[in-house]
């Protein structure tokens, strides 16, 4: 599995006043199995970008192909498409419709004409997956709290045992255990095999799970790279509004204050180590002072 976009432009509302170009000439791959994040200040078409690896929208100029599947030209194909990228929106609970939170997550399931055996083993495959406690699947998916619909959403997606999983803001909106919750379960998939592809605002997350990055500009792409990389490019990211992980700002302060740290850290795992191996030299150099000093007498 592999995705390739090539020079690909769109626009909104062609041709009407209210013409806009949300992509301009966006040329990337993403390879099978690879994590990637996408930031960049709101409007600069993540979302945008990203509807176009299932065909929900098709390219204005330029080429998207998943594997051998050209998004737009092969009509015949968008449903096979479909089962292998699953895109999870922005506020997926928007997309629950159905009465009960088990028909929601079948919904797909059923609609590629799998068997009843099928789908209620990925029904509950699915909400494993998402840490769905399943005694919610005869409710209504409108009585769940925010993060269990958000759950749904994405089980929903799972279900069709997609190979790519494209989640725009999956983390937007929920509390800081929702959060890490998951995080957790993104790295899980993606660890199983899964291609991940993730939109966030959150600095943070991108940087504890993606391998690489891209940094999108009004409409373009402005970085990428691995994300130690580009999130060592701090003063480009500040020109775009956008910050480096927290830890690394931190870091970043301590280096001002003249401690010799290293300031491309991702984790609070990295920093701590980091800072561990700076005190480590200090308390030998201060052993040797005290030595020298009691030696000197
Ligand atoms: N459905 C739409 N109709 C018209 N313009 C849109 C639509 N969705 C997004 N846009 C415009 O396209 C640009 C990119 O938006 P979007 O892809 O949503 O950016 P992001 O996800 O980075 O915030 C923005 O200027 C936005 O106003
Ligand atoms: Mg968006």
């Amino acid at each position: 599995m592999s995705i390739v976009l090539e020079h690909v432009d769109y626009v909104y509302d062609a041709e009407t006043p209210w013409q806009t170009t949300a992509l301009r000439d966006v040329s990337l791959s993403i390879a099978d199995g690879e994590f990637v994040g996408i930031v960049g200040p709101t409007g600069s078409g993540k979302s945008t970008l990203v509807q176009h690896l299932n065909g929900i929208l098709k390219p204005t100029r330029g080429r998207v192909r998943v594997d051998d599947i050209e998004v737009g030209a092969d009509r015949g194909r968008m449903k096979e498409l479909r089962q292998k990228v699953g895109l999870v929106f922005q506020y997926p609970e928007h997309q629950l419709f159905e009465e009960t939170v088990w028909e929601d997550i079948a919904f797909g399931p059923r609609n590629i004409g799998l068997d009843e055996e099928e789908v209620e083993h990925r029904v509950h495959w699915a909400c494993r997956a998402v840490g769905l406690d399943e005694d919610i699947l005869d409710r209504s998916p409108f009585e769940l709290s925010g993060g269990q619909m958000r759950r749904a959403a994405i089980a929903g997606v799972l279900a069709m045992k997609c190979s790519v999983l494209v989640l725009d803001e999956p983390t937007a909106g929920l509390d800081p255990r929702g959060r890490a919750n998951m995080l957790a379960q993104m790295r899980a998939l993606h660890e199983s095999g899964m291609t991940l592809i993730m939109v966030s605002h959150g600095i943070d997350d991108i940087a504890q799970l993606a391998d690489r990055v891209i940094v999108m500009n009004e409409g373009r792409v402005g970085m990428q790279g691995r994300t130690r990389e580009i999130f060592r490019r701090y003063e480009e990211l500040q020109a775009l509004s956008l910050q480096v992980p927290r830890t690394a700002q931190i870091m970043r302060r301590l280096r001002d204050a003249g401690i010799p740290v290293p300031v491309d850290v991702l984790t609070v795992g990295e920093a701590a180590d980091a800072l561990e191996e700076i005190l480590k030299g200090r308390n030998c150099s201060a052993e040797e002072h005290n030595h020298r000093s009691v030696h000197s007498r």
